[in-house]
């Protein structure tokens, strides 16, 4: 089974960079399953309802979400019935959403997660207790899980991917807009990358106008942060191949397409 999964997509250029690589993408990587991180897709903070429906014709299967799963308020009303939505686990019992979804591939279950870390954001429950829950819950219907750990620091996302060695198919760190190059397959069968990167505006500071984040740091002021309008995007994303019966990785890719890397191999 080929898993494709593409990372946050930041307000309009990123998009229109979804939107126009992403059936070459499947393609390419033959995708039975595209997931996309959306929770920076309505203008770099949140997500809307039409977004989401947008994201989905264009051909995603399920979208993932992070710390700004909250900024567009009119996620409230649509959340509990989005069916291929699946914001961060670990937020108190009652919260509205899942941060679990089933879906179905080739016959198949998979299972795909998000979840939220703690170092350097804002306070929430603990994602490796709760992650062992939902490892249960999954393994009920099947050994095909996918986890998007949103989180800062490269050492927490290092961690949550040998705590679920061997135990989930691939653990993909999202949030920091920058990608990684550390894919591996971890030794007991898990894809991991501490993080994919962003898809949105490539003449950016992690896809916010760059004379804005300068002028904040020059200053200390607070600074009104804005998606730039452009043409000139960067899409980050990877690839894992798993075993359609074990559900252990065997392929992980990274990609990468902007001005400076325009290939998809
Ligand atoms: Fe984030």
């Amino acid at each position: 089974m080929n898993i494709l999964f593409i990372g946050d997509i930041v307000g309009k250029p990123g998009r229109d960079a979804l939107e126009q690589n992403i059936g070459k993408l499947k393609k390419q990587y033959q995708a039975d399953l595209t997931i996309v991180n959306g929770e920076n897709a309505a203008h770099g903070k949140g997500l809307t309802k039409k977004i989401y429906h947008q994201i989905l014709d264009w051909g995603a299967d399920i979208v993932t979400l992070g710390n700004h799963t909250w900024d567009k308020k009119e996620i409230f009303d649509f959340i509990d019935e989005a069916t291929q939505l699946v914001r961060p686990a670990n937020y108190p019992a009652g919260t509205p959403g899942t941060g679990l979804q089933f879906v179905k591939v080739k016959n198949k279950q998979v299972a795909v997660i998000n979840l939220m870390g703690r170092t350097f954001m804002n306070p929430i429950d603990d994602p490796f207790q709760v992650i062992d829950d939902l490892i249960d819950e999954a393994k009920k219907k099947t050994n095909h899980i996918f986890v998007d750990f949103h989180a800062e620091a490269t050492s927490e996302k290092q961690a949550m991917g040998w705590y679920l060695n061997g135990r989930v198919s691939a653990v993909v760190g999202t949030h920091t807009h920058i990608q990684t190059s550390d894919e591996r397959i971890l030794p007991d069968g898990t894809a991991y990358i501490t993080d994919v990167g962003m898809t949105g505006p490539y003449n950016s500071i992690l896809g916010v106008e760059k004379e804005a984040v300068i002028r904040r740091f020059k200053t200390s002021l607070p600074v009104k942060f804005d998606v730039p309008e452009t043409e000139n995007t960067v899409l980050s994303g990877v690839y894992v191949s798993i075993d359609d019966q074990s559900g252990i990785a065997k392929k992980v890719k990274r990609i990468l397409i902007n001005e400076d890397h325009l290939s998809f191999d």
